[in-house]
């Protein structure tokens, strides 16, 4: 084998690349070890990781909290499936549900962002009788067939061909292009409330209610896949029922990446009444509310909460949104939170490979101009400003 414990990246990368299938373009590091806002790579040089591994790492990498609860689990016991009870996974359901808006009383656990959103459409064909499912324009729901066919940005619908029938695309922020489409064949609209993927794109205020509306008018189920925007991103819990989300609730809430801090798990939260329409074996998934991901689960929140994050994340946030006035570059900054979309007037790829080199990790997006903000909940001003500062230097002389 080339790589012993401690190997060098140039070992690390040559192996994962002779032995993994080439689907992502990787950054060339490495990472070895997590702390709060920062990461360590295989040749003991420190990042400041404004992406959060993909939006997961909310709660920071490795949190002293989330790490003793799943240690402590992990010596009690690894796994059993939904036959039996669990007192940690009474813990991680009784406290989500009661973190999430009022109207939304129970929840299915499974394992990744679009299992949540598969369960949620079936769900919501199941309480409805009806087939069809209203996405939008920009919208990313996952990869598993239903989702990659609900998901109506760049080539994904193409990947997943033969798509899953009964998908419908509407146009994002626009109520009348919805109107036109929701008939009585139609069982759920869902959406990611801000488009991530799409270059962190937000609806005005009205239609988000005016959706709502619809969907009580035409006994529609409305979704909200918060995989991204819920658990603390935006500054609160979830963007479902806050005042930014102009307290709107859907029927079905999906979430997924930091719920877990890392470890794999995603979540339907679900209303009263479309649970009175779900019998036994109607879902199911064999890890879905396994102890260890629920043990996650329950400190995620528990850190959340003790820390203080919330509050953290719409401080921080406003002076982030201050500081990046002074960078000329900068077009405009979208979003809620820490899910930032700072647009440019040049190629955001040539500006995320700056940053890197200068040690700092944001994202891209399918939106060119649009650099993506996605750090862990525990980001501080002085963080901030030593991105800002990096930022107006390879702005300088870039974009
Ligand atoms: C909004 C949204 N929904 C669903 C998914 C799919 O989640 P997963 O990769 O855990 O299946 C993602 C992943 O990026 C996402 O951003």
């Amino acid at each position: 084998m080339n790589v012993e414990t401690g190997a060098t990246f140039a070992d690390i990368a040559a192996s994962e690349e002779q032995f993994q299938l080439a689907t992502y373009k990787k950054m060339a590091i490495a990472a070895e070890r997590g702390e709060g806002v920062w990461i360590y790579t295989s040749e003991g040089e420190k990042y400041l990781d404004l992406y959060g591994g993909h939006a997961v790492a909310g709660t920071g990498h490795c949190h002293p909290h989330v790490v003793a609860r799943i240690r402590e689990q992990s010596e009690r016991l690894l796994f059993y499936s939904n036959l039996v009870y669990s007192e940690v996974r009474a813990q991680a359901a009784e406290k989500l549900v009661s973190l999430a808006p009022e109207h939304l009383t129970k929840v299915f656990f499974c394992n990744s962002g679009t299992e949540a959103n598969e369960n949620a459409m079936r769900m919501a064909r199941m309480s409805t009788g009806r087939e069809n499912i209203i996405t939008f324009d920009g919208g990313f729901h996952g990869r598993t067939a239903d989702a990659i066919s609900a998901t109506f940005l760049g080539k994904y619908r193409e990947i997943g061909k033969p798509n899953v029938p009964g998908h419908i695309e509407a146009r994002f922020g626009d109520i009348g292009s919805v109107r036109q489409l929701a008939n009585e064949s139609v069982a759920a609209i869902m959406l990611e409330p801000i488009q991530s993927m799409a270059g962190v794109r937000m609806a005005a205020p009205q239609f988000y209610r005016d959706l709502r509306e619809l969907c009580d008018e035409r006994r529609i189920v409305l979704i909200y896949d918060e995989v991204q925007t819920g658990v603390g991103r935006t500054g609160e819990w979830f963007f479902a029922g806050s005042k930014t989300g102009h307290r709107v609730v859907p029927d079905v809430l999906t979430l997924a990446k930091a719920l877990g801090s890392g470890i794999p798990v995603g979540a339907c939260l679900v209303s009263d009444k479309i649970a009175s329409h779900i019998k036994e074996n109607d879902l199911g998934t064999t890890f879905g509310g396994g102890m260890i991901a629920m043990a996650a689960v329950a400190a995620t929140l528990e850190a959340i909460e003790q820390d203080q994050m919330l509050a953290n994340v719409r401080d921080v946030e406003t002076y982030l949104r201050s500081r990046l006035k002074e960078v000329e570059q900068v077009v405009s900054v979208r979003g809620l939170g820490f899910l930032l979309g700072i647009e440019f007037a040049g190629k955001a790829a040539t500006v995320h490979k700056s940053l890197l080199d200068r040690k700092i990790i944001t994202g891209t997006s399918s939106n060119p101009r649009v650099l993506r903000l996605l750090p862990p909940l525990c980001l501080k001003r002085a963080e901030v400003d030593q991105f800002v500062d990096a930022l107006t230097q390879v702005t300088k002389t870039e974009p």
